[in-house]
Protein backbone atom coordinates (compact mmCIF):
# COMPACT_ATOMS: atom_id res chain seq x y z
CA UNK A 1 0.00 0.00 0.00
CA UNK A 2 1.30 3.46 -1.04
CA UNK A 3 1.42 6.51 1.27
CA UNK A 4 -1.96 8.04 -1.03
CA UNK A 5 -3.62 4.75 -0.58
CA UNK A 6 -2.93 4.97 3.41
CA UNK A 7 -3.93 8.27 3.47
CA UNK A 8 -7.38 7.51 1.63
CA UNK A 9 -8.10 4.71 3.69
CA UNK A 10 -6.41 5.69 7.78
CA UNK A 11 -6.63 9.49 7.63
CA UNK A 12 -8.92 10.92 5.79
CA UNK A 13 -11.65 8.87 7.49
CA UNK A 14 -10.30 9.54 11.12
CA UNK A 15 -10.27 13.57 10.14
CA UNK A 16 -13.59 13.07 9.18
CA UNK A 17 -14.62 11.24 12.75
CA UNK A 18 -13.34 13.71 14.62
CA UNK A 19 -15.34 16.80 12.54
CA UNK A 20 -18.41 14.67 13.18
CA UNK A 21 -17.59 14.13 16.86
CA UNK A 22 -16.21 17.66 17.28
CA UNK A 23 -19.71 19.14 15.16
CA UNK A 24 -22.08 17.17 17.12
CA UNK A 25 -20.21 17.84 20.49
CA UNK A 26 -20.29 21.34 19.94
CA UNK A 27 -24.55 21.15 18.84
CA UNK A 28 -25.44 18.81 21.66
CA UNK A 29 -23.55 21.49 24.17
CA UNK A 30 -25.88 24.14 22.78
CA UNK A 31 -29.00 22.45 24.04
CA UNK A 32 -32.00 25.02 24.41
CA UNK A 33 -33.76 24.47 28.03
CA UNK A 34 -37.02 23.42 27.36
CA UNK A 35 -40.19 25.87 28.35
CA UNK A 36 -43.12 24.88 30.41
CA UNK A 37 -41.78 23.47 32.82
CA UNK A 38 -41.17 24.16 36.51
CA UNK A 39 -37.84 25.17 37.92
CA UNK A 40 -37.38 21.25 39.81
CA UNK A 41 -38.50 19.83 36.81
CA UNK A 42 -36.17 21.55 34.51
CA UNK A 43 -33.52 21.06 37.01
CA UNK A 44 -33.89 17.24 36.66
CA UNK A 45 -34.09 17.01 33.29
CA UNK A 46 -31.42 19.67 32.19
CA UNK A 47 -28.72 17.92 34.56
CA UNK A 48 -30.16 14.02 33.13
CA UNK A 49 -27.35 12.37 31.39
CA UNK A 50 -27.58 11.43 27.76
CA UNK A 51 -25.22 10.59 25.58
CA UNK A 52 -25.68 13.67 23.47
CA UNK A 53 -25.08 15.27 26.67
CA UNK A 54 -22.03 13.97 28.11
CA UNK A 55 -20.35 14.55 24.49
CA UNK A 56 -21.53 17.58 24.63
CA UNK A 57 -20.12 18.02 28.36
CA UNK A 58 -16.63 17.96 26.60
CA UNK A 59 -17.31 21.05 24.55
CA UNK A 60 -18.54 23.27 27.56
CA UNK A 61 -16.20 25.77 28.96
CA UNK A 62 -16.10 24.97 32.56
CA UNK A 63 -14.77 26.98 35.61
CA UNK A 64 -11.75 26.57 36.86
CA UNK A 65 -10.99 23.97 39.72
CA UNK A 66 -10.70 25.99 43.13
CA UNK A 67 -8.55 25.20 45.83
CA UNK A 68 -9.21 21.49 47.35
CA UNK A 69 -9.16 22.74 51.18
CA UNK A 70 -10.79 26.00 52.55
CA UNK A 71 -8.46 27.30 54.83
CA UNK A 72 -8.72 30.11 57.00
CA UNK A 73 -5.16 31.32 57.85
CA UNK A 74 -4.52 33.74 61.03
CA UNK A 75 -7.63 31.51 62.93
CA UNK A 76 -7.36 30.76 66.44
CA UNK A 77 -6.78 26.46 65.78
CA UNK A 78 -8.72 23.40 68.10
CA UNK A 79 -7.11 19.92 68.22
CA UNK A 80 -9.11 17.73 67.92
CA UNK A 81 -9.38 14.35 70.32
CA UNK A 82 -7.98 11.70 68.00
CA UNK A 83 -11.27 9.64 66.80
CA UNK A 84 -11.97 6.03 68.37
CA UNK A 85 -12.89 3.08 66.31
CA UNK A 86 -15.51 1.54 68.92
CA UNK A 87 -19.25 1.38 69.33
CA UNK A 88 -22.55 -0.38 68.60
CA UNK A 89 -22.75 -2.50 65.77
CA UNK A 90 -23.82 -0.48 62.23
CA UNK A 91 -26.93 -2.70 62.42
CA UNK A 92 -27.83 -1.60 65.71
CA UNK A 93 -27.58 2.24 65.20
CA UNK A 94 -29.86 1.58 62.23
CA UNK A 95 -31.97 0.06 63.93
CA UNK A 96 -31.81 2.99 67.00
CA UNK A 97 -31.77 6.14 64.66
CA UNK A 98 -34.40 8.39 64.90
CA UNK A 99 -34.38 12.14 64.40
CA UNK A 100 -34.57 13.77 67.72
CA UNK A 101 -35.62 17.10 68.40
CA UNK A 102 -35.27 17.69 72.07
CA UNK A 103 -32.01 17.53 73.57
CA UNK A 104 -30.58 17.70 77.65
CA UNK A 105 -29.06 20.87 78.55
CA UNK A 106 -25.60 18.48 79.31
CA UNK A 107 -22.78 19.40 76.84
CA UNK A 108 -21.22 17.30 74.96
CA UNK A 109 -17.51 16.66 74.99
CA UNK A 110 -14.67 17.85 72.54
CA UNK A 111 -13.81 14.34 72.19
CA UNK A 112 -17.88 13.39 70.73
CA UNK A 113 -17.67 16.82 68.62
CA UNK A 114 -14.50 15.12 67.27
CA UNK A 115 -16.00 11.95 66.67
CA UNK A 116 -19.25 13.28 64.61
CA UNK A 117 -16.69 15.43 62.45
CA UNK A 118 -14.64 12.24 61.83
CA UNK A 119 -17.93 10.45 61.06
CA UNK A 120 -19.00 13.61 58.40
CA UNK A 121 -15.71 13.83 56.69
CA UNK A 122 -12.85 12.90 58.46
CA UNK A 123 -9.83 11.53 56.40
CA UNK A 124 -9.94 7.53 56.99
CA UNK A 125 -7.63 6.65 53.34
CA UNK A 126 -5.61 7.85 50.89
CA UNK A 127 -5.47 7.36 46.96
CA UNK A 128 -2.09 8.48 45.01
CA UNK A 129 -1.38 10.07 48.23
CA UNK A 130 -4.57 12.44 48.24
CA UNK A 131 -6.65 11.78 51.24
CA UNK A 132 -9.96 9.84 51.12
CA UNK A 133 -12.56 10.36 53.46
CA UNK A 134 -15.15 8.87 55.72
CA UNK A 135 -18.23 9.37 52.84
CA UNK A 136 -18.07 8.82 48.99
CA UNK A 137 -17.61 11.71 46.65
CA UNK A 138 -18.32 11.79 42.75
CA UNK A 139 -14.51 11.26 41.70
CA UNK A 140 -13.21 12.19 45.06
CA UNK A 141 -13.26 15.52 44.54
CA UNK A 142 -15.25 16.23 48.06
CA UNK A 143 -16.93 19.87 46.92
CA UNK A 144 -18.30 19.79 50.75
CA UNK A 145 -17.39 22.15 54.10
CA UNK A 146 -18.04 21.41 57.45
CA UNK A 147 -18.74 24.35 60.14
CA UNK A 148 -20.17 23.64 63.01
CA UNK A 149 -21.86 26.35 65.35
CA UNK A 150 -21.10 25.39 68.61
CA UNK A 151 -23.04 26.55 71.74
CA UNK A 152 -22.61 23.77 74.54
CA UNK A 153 -19.56 21.58 74.21
CA UNK A 154 -16.94 21.39 76.99
CA UNK A 155 -13.98 22.75 76.81
CA UNK A 156 -14.81 24.86 73.53
CA UNK A 157 -15.98 28.16 73.56
CA UNK A 158 -19.17 29.44 72.13
CA UNK A 159 -18.96 30.37 68.28
CA UNK A 160 -18.96 29.41 64.56
CA UNK A 161 -15.84 27.20 63.39
CA UNK A 162 -14.56 25.50 60.25
CA UNK A 163 -13.39 21.78 60.12
CA UNK A 164 -9.90 21.65 58.88
CA UNK A 165 -10.59 17.88 57.40
CA UNK A 166 -6.39 17.30 57.21
CA UNK A 167 -5.18 18.11 60.10
CA UNK A 168 -9.11 17.20 61.96
CA UNK A 169 -8.68 20.17 63.64
CA UNK A 170 -11.68 23.20 63.58
CA UNK A 171 -10.78 26.89 62.78
CA UNK A 172 -12.54 29.39 65.02
CA UNK A 173 -13.78 31.92 62.19
CA UNK A 174 -16.75 33.92 64.66
CA UNK A 175 -16.77 33.88 68.60
CA UNK A 176 -19.82 34.47 70.42
CA UNK A 177 -23.31 32.61 71.26
CA UNK A 178 -25.10 31.79 67.60
CA UNK A 179 -28.01 29.98 69.31
CA UNK A 180 -30.56 32.69 68.39
CA UNK A 181 -28.88 33.60 64.47
CA UNK A 182 -28.88 29.62 63.74
CA UNK A 183 -32.86 28.96 65.27
CA UNK A 184 -33.43 32.51 63.39
CA UNK A 185 -32.35 31.18 60.26
CA UNK A 186 -34.07 27.77 60.86
CA UNK A 187 -37.08 29.25 60.22
CA UNK A 188 -37.45 28.94 64.14
CA UNK A 189 -37.22 25.40 64.31
CA UNK A 190 -36.09 25.61 68.07
CA UNK A 191 -33.57 22.64 68.50
CA UNK A 192 -31.20 24.03 66.40
CA UNK A 193 -30.33 27.05 69.34
CA UNK A 194 -31.04 24.41 71.76
CA UNK A 195 -28.91 21.85 70.32
CA UNK A 196 -24.82 21.31 71.61
CA UNK A 197 -23.56 21.66 68.43
CA UNK A 198 -25.31 22.32 64.42
CA UNK A 199 -23.20 21.64 61.43
CA UNK A 200 -23.52 23.42 58.67
CA UNK A 201 -23.04 21.78 55.64
CA UNK A 202 -21.95 24.14 52.27
CA UNK A 203 -20.90 23.25 48.69
CA UNK A 204 -18.26 24.60 47.02
CA UNK A 205 -19.52 24.03 43.53
CA UNK A 206 -16.97 23.79 41.15
CA UNK A 207 -15.00 21.63 42.64
CA UNK A 208 -17.48 19.41 41.31
CA UNK A 209 -18.77 21.52 38.11
CA UNK A 210 -15.19 21.84 36.78
CA UNK A 211 -15.36 17.78 35.64
CA UNK A 212 -18.67 16.74 35.32
CA UNK A 213 -20.67 20.59 34.35
CA UNK A 214 -24.08 20.70 36.02
CA UNK A 215 -24.67 17.44 36.66
CA UNK A 216 -22.41 18.03 39.34
CA UNK A 217 -25.01 20.25 41.34
CA UNK A 218 -26.82 16.52 41.82
CA UNK A 219 -23.91 15.11 43.34
CA UNK A 220 -23.43 17.37 46.07
CA UNK A 221 -26.73 16.77 46.88
CA UNK A 222 -26.24 13.17 47.11
CA UNK A 223 -23.20 13.80 48.72
CA UNK A 224 -25.01 15.96 51.84
CA UNK A 225 -26.86 13.01 52.42
CA UNK A 226 -24.24 10.40 53.07
CA UNK A 227 -22.67 13.08 55.19
CA UNK A 228 -25.82 13.36 57.64
CA UNK A 229 -26.37 9.69 57.82
CA UNK A 230 -22.93 9.30 59.10
CA UNK A 231 -23.83 11.96 61.54
CA UNK A 232 -26.71 10.41 62.48
CA UNK A 233 -25.23 7.30 62.54
CA UNK A 234 -22.29 8.41 64.51
CA UNK A 235 -24.62 10.48 67.23
CA UNK A 236 -26.63 7.06 67.93
CA UNK A 237 -23.56 5.36 68.40
CA UNK A 238 -22.43 8.04 71.17
CA UNK A 239 -25.69 8.21 72.60
CA UNK A 240 -26.53 11.83 71.45
CA UNK A 241 -29.95 12.81 69.49
CA UNK A 242 -29.59 14.65 66.47
CA UNK A 243 -31.81 15.83 63.56
CA UNK A 244 -31.34 17.01 59.96
CA UNK A 245 -32.57 20.08 58.74
CA UNK A 246 -33.27 21.09 55.13
CA UNK A 247 -35.89 24.08 55.85
CA UNK A 248 -33.92 26.84 56.19
CA UNK A 249 -33.41 30.47 55.07
CA UNK A 250 -30.48 30.09 52.66
CA UNK A 251 -29.42 33.73 52.84
CA UNK A 252 -28.90 34.03 56.88
CA UNK A 253 -27.27 31.04 56.88
CA UNK A 254 -24.91 31.31 53.93
CA UNK A 255 -24.69 34.92 56.63
CA UNK A 256 -23.44 33.46 59.39
CA UNK A 257 -20.74 31.73 57.86
CA UNK A 258 -19.55 34.49 55.40
CA UNK A 259 -20.27 32.91 52.23
CA UNK A 260 -21.75 34.17 49.02
CA UNK A 261 -24.63 31.84 48.49
CA UNK A 262 -23.63 31.21 44.65
CA UNK A 263 -20.08 29.93 44.67
CA UNK A 264 -20.19 28.50 48.10
CA UNK A 265 -23.65 27.59 49.60
CA UNK A 266 -24.61 26.12 52.30
CA UNK A 267 -27.04 23.25 51.28
CA UNK A 268 -27.87 21.02 54.65
CA UNK A 269 -27.63 21.55 58.19
CA UNK A 270 -27.71 18.92 61.91
CA UNK A 271 -28.26 19.62 64.98
CA UNK A 272 -26.94 17.18 67.91
CA UNK A 273 -27.64 17.82 71.31
CA UNK A 274 -27.51 15.50 74.59
CA UNK A 275 -30.21 13.50 75.76
C1 LIG B 1 -33.71 16.23 53.34
C2 LIG B 1 -34.33 16.23 54.72
C3 LIG B 1 -34.73 17.44 55.27
C4 LIG B 1 -35.25 17.46 56.57
N1 LIG B 1 -35.58 18.65 57.12
C5 LIG B 1 -36.06 18.70 58.36
C6 LIG B 1 -36.36 19.95 58.97
O1 LIG B 1 -36.19 21.01 58.39
N2 LIG B 1 -36.81 19.92 60.25
C7 LIG B 1 -37.01 18.77 60.95
O2 LIG B 1 -37.44 18.84 62.09
N3 LIG B 1 -36.74 17.57 60.39
C8 LIG B 1 -36.25 17.51 59.13
N4 LIG B 1 -35.94 16.29 58.58
C9 LIG B 1 -36.10 15.05 59.34
C10 LIG B 1 -37.38 14.32 58.94
O3 LIG B 1 -38.50 15.03 59.41
C11 LIG B 1 -37.35 12.91 59.51
O4 LIG B 1 -36.27 12.20 58.95
C12 LIG B 1 -38.64 12.14 59.20
O5 LIG B 1 -39.70 12.68 59.92
C13 LIG B 1 -38.52 10.66 59.50
O6 LIG B 1 -38.22 10.45 60.87
P1 LIG B 1 -36.89 9.69 61.36
O7 LIG B 1 -35.71 10.48 60.85
O8 LIG B 1 -36.97 9.72 62.85
O9 LIG B 1 -36.91 8.33 60.81
C14 LIG B 1 -35.41 16.26 57.29
C15 LIG B 1 -35.00 15.05 56.72
C16 LIG B 1 -34.46 15.04 55.46
C17 LIG B 1 -33.99 13.72 54.88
Amino acid sequence: MNNQQKIRIFVIPAVLLLVLVYSYGQLAAKQKPRKGFSIGERFHQETSLTWRGVIGNLFLTKPKKPPQYKTYPGAKLVKLPKPKYQGITVEEAIEKRRSVRNYSTRPISLLELSQLLFAAQGVTGRMYGEPLRSTPSAGALYPIEIYVVVNNVQGLSQGIYHYAIRNHELELIKSGDFSAKITDAGLEQEMLGEADVTFILSAIFDRIRHKYGERGFRYVYMEAGHISQNIYLQAVSLGLGSVSVGAFIDEKVNQLISIDGYKEAAIYLHAVGTL
